[in-house]
């Protein structure tokens, strides 16, 4: 018995043969009635029952066990007598690996807000929304890489240090080795960055794409999946300043092509997890349907998690121009009786309420709206031929807004590089970009889809603080 090999609890759940000796490592989730403890090692969902014959074992040995504590168990596979499972383990012995002090422990078992356990990101993944949103979060990221290799991209690595702002928002961290105070200047008094590590200004990357686009105008089609980090202010609910993007960059597709992709794509990840993960999936509705029941009918969700997600997956996106958009939210109810924040003229960028409203309201399903007046996009997407618009496409998703930002890009040169100048993007900076349009170009076009959004939009978390395991946020870099 003491050689007996570790069994990872969701191997056991899936094939036991009773009456077999097993040996189980885990974590208690609950301990009842000091006979049935709910242990759990993270390898799937559901926990499997121990049951402990008190008179067989030390009691201070039993003490110890308690919520979260850690033990490793040898025992015997006999059928469930309880409902819920078809197995448990009569306990043998025991062995306690990590005691968990139940009254110093800062986490109890009773429900505790999403607010208070961020602060505890050590502990949380021990809970049962936490373990479901990380597994969950793991096989996402699995299904984009399946996604596409199996469509024959290839998986590119851009770099996360990078000397140009591909977005030219200007919301980026500085990367340096120099101290404030320490900094050498030059004849000007500026710093000079020449005598930095690098030898030039450098920060960290806002995107991938625009190397990205190097890979696609060679290898033909590409991803990039990866950090990516942005230094605006904005403390939302939808807003991290270190998260995860996947950019696809494709040859020869134009802006049709790539809204295709963007909804064939984003259907694949919801369609993974509702095949792979549904006990995860049916935790986290029935969370939300709980913690529903004390909010008046109007602020409940539509439509329970799992029908949401199927209801994505067996429809068509609409598919709107921003032309559409504004003069729909226009001519909107909340619009004409002043419900909304923020006007909406044509020029102006939709903000979330308008969005939000298109899609939860007028369209109840994902709305992906395509031609944006120039003056509000980045400066390689590709003109149109009105003058006015250019070839970008968001799309938004019920709940969250813009999951995905992308567009077709300006392949010609002339053209592109007039536009840099006009937006004050340095040519010299981007001479490599450039390129691209002398020498081999074609159309190409691509998206980014913010990894946290589509985490959120799946596990029907509401905060992006829940669905990464170590936000980075305004004043927030803890762990
Ligand atoms: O729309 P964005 O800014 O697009 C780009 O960066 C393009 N270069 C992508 C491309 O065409 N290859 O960002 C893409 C997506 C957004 O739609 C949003 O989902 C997410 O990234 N995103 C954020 N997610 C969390 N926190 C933030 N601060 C985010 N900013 C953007
Ligand atoms: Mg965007």
């Amino acid at each position: 018995m003491s050689t007996l090999r570790r069994t990872e609890i969701a191997s056991l759940l899936k094939d036991a043969n009773i009456n077999e000796d097993v040996l189980v490592k885990g974590w208690v989730r609950a301990f009842r009635a000091n006979r049935f403890i709910a242990l759990n090692d993270g390898s799937a969902f559901d926990n499997v029952q121990v049951v402990v014959d008190f008179e067989n074992f030390d009691e201070a040995l039993l003490k110890q066990i308690s919520f979260h504590s850690c033990i490793s168990v040898k025992g015997k596979i006999v059928e469930s007598q309880g409902s819920g499972q078809s197995i448990e383990i009569i306990a043998e012995e025991i062995e306690v690996l990590g005691g968990a002090d139940s009254d110093a422990y800062p986490l109890q078992p009773k429900k505790q807000t999403l607010e208070y356990l961020r602060e505890k990101a050590q502990f949380r993944m021990r809970t049962n929304t936490f373990s479901a949103v990380f597994r969950i979060r793991h096989a996402i990221a699995y299904a984009v890489n399946k996604f596409y290799h199996d469509h024959g991209f290839y998986y590119m690595h851009t770099p996360i240090i990078t000397g140009s702002d591909a977005e030219g928002a200007g919301e980026m961290f500085h990367v340096t080795t120099f101290k404030p105070d320490t900094a050498p200047r030059d004849e000007d008094g500026a710093v000079d960055y020449k005598k930095d590590f690098f030898g030039k200004e450098t920060n960290l990357t806002v995107s991938g794409q625009l190397q990205a686009e190097i890979g696609a105008l060679s290898m033909g089609k590409v991803y990039t999946f990866g950090p990516t980090f942005r230094a605006e202010n904005s403390n939302t609910s939808r807003h991290l300043a270190e998260f995860w993007m996947i950019e696809p960059e494709v040859a020869f597709n134009d802006i049709n092509d790539n809204m295709d992709l963007a909804e064939s794509f984003s259907k694949y990840l919801i369609n993974y997890i509702l095949d792979n993960y549904p006990s995860d999936l049916a935790f986290l509705e029935k969370r939300i349907l709980d913690m529903e029941k004390q909010l008046p009918k109007e602020k409940r969700r539509a439509m329970p998690l799992i029908e949401t997600l199927r209801f994505v997956v067996d429809n068509d996106f609409e598919r709107i121009t921003y032309t559409d958009a504004v003069n729909l939210v226009r001519s909107s109810k909340p619009f004409k009786k002043g419900k909304f924040e923020y006007d909406l003229d044509w020029g102006k960028d939709l903000q979330a309420e308008h969005e939000r409203w298109l899609v939860e309201k007028k369209f109840k399903k994902p709305v992906i709206v395509v031609d944006y007046p120039k003056d509000i996009k980045a400066f390689y997407m590709r003109a149109n031929e009105d003058g006015k618009t250019v070839a970008a496409m968001d799309v938004l998703f019920p709940g969250i807004g813009e999951v995905i930002g992308g567009s077709q890009r300006e392949e010609r040169h002339d053209l592109l590089l007039a536009r840099m100048k006009e937006m004050d993007v340095s040519e010299e900076e981007l001479s490599w970009y450039l390129d691209l349009r002398k020498f081999g170009g074609c159309p190409h076009a691509g998206f980014g889809m913010g990894f946290e959004r589509m985490v959120l939009f799946i596990t029907g978390m509401s905060n992006i603080r829940d669905v990464i395991p170590f936000p980075r946020t305004p004043g927030n870099a803890e762990f």
